[in-house]
């Protein structure tokens, strides 16, 4: 079932419950007290005359009770002590007579008269009885009547009121249950419709900002889903796309080579010679291949660091040694700066993987008789470690793509300066599951300084 429906649905059984109770009650409060009023009218009438009486008992008054009373929609009956009927409004019914023939005698002493029959269904009269006693003694009953009937019709144009504003009621609250279900269910069923889309492999949903409540907030986090899926998968053709590539070049330079080995008529020296090409490029894809395990590895955190307390100052030094041969060779001066000794938590294995390949990058990007400097800082809290180069730069619109994976600057993927375009993308992980922050800053032609964040140890 729909879920508009199924809302509309309960929100009217509940609506029609409460709305159906209270005009149940009303009308039950209202011809109660219509009733009652009628009944306390009735008796004011009926002590009104007794009243008159009291103080002039005489043909006269009764002629005047009787006159008056015939004239109106309520009747009279005078009787004496015993029941004999002294003088009434209209010649008295079944219904009247039996009303007549109670026991009145308990009523004598009330000055206020009772209500003797106030049943509107079984009966044609509801009732009321107003005893008198004269001055000079003669004691008797004023008995008043109003027709049921009139009262059960004034009842009944009532209840004409209460059903017409009862299905008015019930009108304007399917109406609005149909509208509020609705709009409640709109932003759900556009929802829907989007996941059903990125099921299908089509993440080019756009979702309206609806509203700023639950959900408002669902909707965010499907079209976040949905932009984030379809980044991945843009992503994953650019990166097959790359691999594809990669893999193209070696490959067709040893097919190639291959090709010509195989000749018989080559001399031993070019045979070697072309399978020394064979053998490198083999290498290179088998670095590449690597590289890509170990960050497929890391993608799954399925690779082990193993955390050590770590003399930061030393273990950079090491490797400044390791990497200044190859420094020299090139003619950039490499200089190391540590002024304070501090302790790092890290997997030094891993963490000689970050450097090297840092500075690995600023010696292929580094022009002969420039400067590369490798300095800790210590912070308040923190370890910074930089490497700073002056080198070619990396432009600005480059700066947010080049951790990612296969991303180089240089797109022309010369053999020279060349890499994967994977050295950054393995840096990042390693700091980042380390816990650490890796940042960069360069400036086109005049160097770049990658700076990385670690916890220290006291
Ligand atoms: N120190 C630097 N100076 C100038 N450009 C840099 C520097 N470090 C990185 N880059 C740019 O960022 C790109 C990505 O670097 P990354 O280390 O990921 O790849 P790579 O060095 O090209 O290849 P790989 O490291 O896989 O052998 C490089 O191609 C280069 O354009
Ligand atoms: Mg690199």
């Amino acid at each position: 079932m729909k879920i508009s429906i199924k809302l509309g649905f309960w929100f009217f059984i509940c609506i029609f419950i409460i709305e159906a109770s209270s005009m149940f009650f009303l009308h039950r409060n209202v011809v109660h007290s219509l009733v009652n009023e009628e009944l306390e009218a009735l008796k004011s009438r009926g002590n009104s005359h007794s009243d008159v009486i009291e103080i002039s008992y005489d043909e006269a008054t009764l002629q005047h009770i009787k006159i008056m009373e015939s004239q109106t929609d309520t009747e009279v009956v005078i009787t004496d002590y015993v029941g004999k009927i002294i003088t009434s409004s209209k010649t008295l019914d079944k219904s009247m007579d039996k009303i007549l023939k109670r026991n009145m005698a308990e009523h004598i002493l009330s000055n206020n008269g009772v209500i003797i029959q106030s049943d509107l269904h079984d009966e044609q009269y509801i009732s009321t009885v107003s005893p008198f006693k004269t001055e000079n003694g003669d004691i008797g009953f004023v008995y008043m009547f109003k027709s049921t009937e009139q009262i059960q019709n004034v009842i009944s144009r009532l209840n004409e009121h209460f059903i017409l504003a009862s299905v008015l009621i019930l009108f304007l609250m399917l109406f609005t249950i149909f509208f509020l279900s609705r709009a409640l269910t709109k932003p759900l069923i556009s929802m829907k419709e989007a996941t059903r889309r990125m099921s299908k492999g089509d993440f080019s949903v756009s979702l309206p900002k609806t509203s700023s409540d639950e959900i408002g907030e669902l909707s965010d986090s499907i079209q976040t889903l949905a932009n984030d899926l379809n980044y991945l998968r843009k992503e994953r053709n650019e990166f097959l796309a790359g691999i594809s590539h990669e893999l193209r070049t070696p490959l067709t330079y040893i097919k190639g080579y291959t090709d010509i080995a195989r000749r018989n008529n080559l001399s031993e020296k070019d045979r070697l010679n072309y399978l020394n090409i064979i053998y490198e490029e083999s290498n290179h894809i088998d670095n590449l291949l690597k590289e890509l395990f170990d960050l497929a590895k890391m993608d799954q955190n399925n690779f082990s660091i193993s955390k050590e307390k770590v003399n930061i100052c030393l273990f950079m030094h090491s490797i400044f040694r390791k990497m200044e041969p190859a420094f020299e060779s090139k003619g950039v001066k490499l200089e190391f700066i540590c002024k304070k000794n501090a302790y790092v938590n890290i997997d030094p294995i891993r963490f000689e993987q970050v450097f090297l390949n840092l500075l690995d990058n600023a010696l292929k990007y580094s022009d002969t008789n420039t400067l590369t400097t490798i300095e800790i800082k210590n912070e308040e809290d923190s370890i910074n470690i930089l490497v700073k180069d002056q080198g070619s730069g990396i432009p600005t619109e480059d700066i947010p793509y080049i951790f990612d994976r296969l991303y180089r600057v240089d797109k022309s993927r010369s053999r020279l300066t060349g890499g994967f375009g994977l050295g950054l993308s393995i840096v990042k992980e390693i700091v980042e599951a380390h816990c650490g922050i890796i940042s960069v800053e360069s400036q086109l032609n005049s160097g770049t300084c990658f700076k990385i964040i670690l916890k220290g140890l006291d």
